[in-house]
């Protein structure tokens, strides 16, 4: 049978059905494999996922001496920090606007005593209905334009109607940057 199929020489119905079966299975083959293939990550990209997170997560992991996670931080004038720089003006205790993550928000460092950049950075959006809150230095409160929630400096409701505190993103501070990475910190210490 399998000679007739590709001298051509199989000529009855039940043949050429048996034939079609056989390409049909040859070409769902075929793209089946292209298919499994885009969808499955190459090694070099799921390496790199995976340095991504655990960098964000746990810079000082052997494996991240040389990995840098997340995006450059910038100032609201669009002009990369550095941390020596930063420190240097910061006044702990008061967020420090900052930018650089792809949706382009005004996220906050939080500078501690020392003075230290924490591992976590205010991502400014109300938990109550999803406005987008606001730093009062005058209030040392975040506050909120559409319901009036208010938050202090390190995000903790204060007055409602929002329940829970202002969302986290993670910090990482080496080689004298500041990267912010768009994901939750492994702790948030509120
Ligand atoms: S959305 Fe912020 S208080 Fe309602």
């Amino acid at each position: 049978m399998m000679k007739e199929f590709f001298l051509g020489k199989s000529t009855s119905s039940a043949g050429k059905r048996t034939r079609r079966n056989f390409l049909n299975y040859i070409f769902g083959s075929s793209l089946a494999t292209i298919a499994i293939g885009y969808l499955l990550p190459k090694p070099s990209q799921s390496r790199e996922l995976d340095l991504e997170t655990l960098c964000s997560l746990y810079p000082q992991n052997s494996r991240c001496l040389n990995y840098l996670p997340g995006v450059k931080a910038q100032d609201t004038n669009g002009k990369v920090i550095q941390a020596d720089t930063l420190l240097a003006k910061a006044t702990p205790g008061i967020p420090f606007p900052v930018k650089g993550l792809p949706n382009d928000s005004v996220d906050y460092l939080i500078i501690k005593d020392g003075p230290q950049i924490a591992e976590y950075a205010i991502s400014p959006i109300c938990t109550h209905l999803g406005c987008t809150v606001e730093w009062h230095p005058e209030r040392n409160h975040f506050i909120c334009p559409c319901h009036g929630s208010q938050y202090d400096s390190v995000g903790r409701v204060v007055q409602g109607p929002a329940k829970h505190p202002l969302p986290l993103i993670t910090v990482v501070v080496k080689q004298n940057q500041v990267r912010l990475v768009a994901t939750k910190p492994a702790i948030d210490p509120r």
